[in-house]
């Protein structure tokens, strides 16, 4: 199936169309999603992320830790529960998602690389499964905080020195970075030995995570190999090696799925003696974003003969600010119209007052594209909604879930009334 110029792969997986080419998802049309909770709206797949999580859990020999950055919501946080994933949290608003959503804090993994005094309590007094401990700073801070009476189970990242080929903002491995300890200058090995002579907490495992949207799986075998002999010439047990697996955004993109991706860790580590209970991923993006769409209504069409053709929706960078901060290409369609030929180029935009707004830099559409339509951006559900904001004061979108032919509303869409409940006077 493929709608418009969009091949079916990069649709949730319980996208279909009907003979018209309108699209719907878990069985419900695109159109009564909009008359019911308004567009923009994120739309989740329920069932896709869900078979997601179980064909990593099946291929994967350890421990699947859901990186909530990428879509934290307490929604997410229930799926992971019931589906035995663990859940990695950046700071105590994550941590909090977790627990309203019935995750136990044993199943946490606190991250950050300046955590305050605040979040490490907070992940102390809850008890979280694991704190990856980044920074000396931060072994300061928590050996302050560490009562004694409580030993917490830590791991410490690692920055093994690995260029990945990604975005540099997204790319985490490398000697000059702001995450971790750097292996090859000593500190990581410095703060390993502070951390085993304290006492007061449990030096687990050793982590790195050498960045994000990367496709070509040898970068994470050689990762593996550096932290292998990390890890037994410390003699300590866990390794996590963090998320980072690609997706395809765009027409001809292929990335390895998640099953294939984490029997490769799964083997690599094996190889060289680590696995079952010791071993661990991280995967966010990959188990989410394409499970979900993102569909707005087009309110203006606009030609400038010989130059381009705007067409702008009822979002933008506040919905989706990936395509501003690295460039991310998307595909768009009309979900009404999938069968129609869309093939004129034009540029999809917010609404928002900067030239750079744009979702989708050459969208191929329907030439008779009209103000009024419905328009679907697929891939978006990773760091689509957590990255958002409320520029010009555009409320959040909603976001519903679907599964099983019924939908339901897991973020309501903001209200005005909520974009001034900070405002103090
Ligand atoms: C420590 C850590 N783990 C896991 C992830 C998830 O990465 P991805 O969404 O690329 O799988 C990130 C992303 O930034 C991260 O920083």
């Amino acid at each position: 199936m493929s709608a418009g110029a969009v091949p079916g792969y990069l649709l949730p997986r319980t996208a279909s169309l009907d003979a018209r080419g309108t699209l719907s998802i878990g069985a419900i049309p695109v159109r009564q999603f909009a008359e019911r909770f308004e567009t923009p709206l994120f739309i989740y797949d329920e069932a896709h992320v869900r078979s997601l999580m179980r064909e990593i859990r099946a291929a994967f020999a350890g421990n699947v830790v859901y990186a909530s950055k990428a879509f934290g919501a307490v929604a997410m946080a229930r799926i992971a529960e019931e589906e035995g994933l663990w859940w990695d949290a950046a700071s105590e608003g994550e941590l909090a998602a977790a627990l309203r959503g019935g995750l136990p804090a044993s199943r946490v993994v606190l991250h950050g690389n300046n955590k305050s005094p605040r979040e490490l309590a907070a992940a102390l007094d809850a008890g979280v499964g694991r704190i990856v401990v980044d920074s000396f700073d931060e072994i300061g801070r928590l050996l302050t905080l560490s009562d004694g009476a409580r030993t917490p189970k830590v791991w410490v990242r690692i920055t093994p020195g690995i260029e990945a080929h990604t975005h540099e903002y997204i790319r985490t491995g490398q000697q000059d970075s702001k995450f971790g300890f750097n292996l090859a200058n000593g500190d990581a090995g410095r703060a390993i030995k502070l951390l085993k002579e304290t006492g007061k907490v449990e030096l687990a495992g050793l982590h790195c995570h050498i960045g994000s949207q990367i496709f070509e799986t040898g970068f994470f075998k050689e990762a593996i190999e550096i932290m292998a002999d990390l890890l037994f010439e410390e003699g300590v047990g866990e390794l996590c090696m963090g998320g980072g697996l690609g997706v395809a955004y765009v027409n001809g993109e292929s990335a390895p799925g998640v099953g294939e991706w984490g029997s490769f860790i799964a083997e690599a580590a094996a190889s060289r003696g680590i696995g079952g209970g010791n071993l661990f991923v991280e995967p966010g993006r990959s188990l989410v974003a394409a499970a979900a769409v993102t569909l707005y209504t087009i309110g203006a069409v606009k030609e400038i003969p010989g130059i381009r053709t705007y067409v702008a929706v009822d979002g933008g960078m506040s919905d989706n600010p990936r395509p501003v901060l690295y460039g991310s290409g998307y595909e768009a369609f009309l979900p009404e119209r999938a069968f129609d030929p869309h093939d004129t180029a034009m540029t999809v935009v917010g609404k928002h007052c900067e030239s750079g707004d744009i979702l989708v830099r050459d969208a191929l559409l329907p030439a008779d594209v009209r103000s009024g339509e419905l328009l679907v951006t697929p891939v978006t559900g990773a760091y689509g909604y957590s990255m958002g904001s409320n520029y010009n004061r555009l409320p959040r979108p909603g976001v519903v879930f679907v599964k099983d032919g019924s939908v339901r509303e897991v973020v309501r869409r903001e209200s005005l009334e909520d974009l001034f409940r900070l405002e103090m006077g």
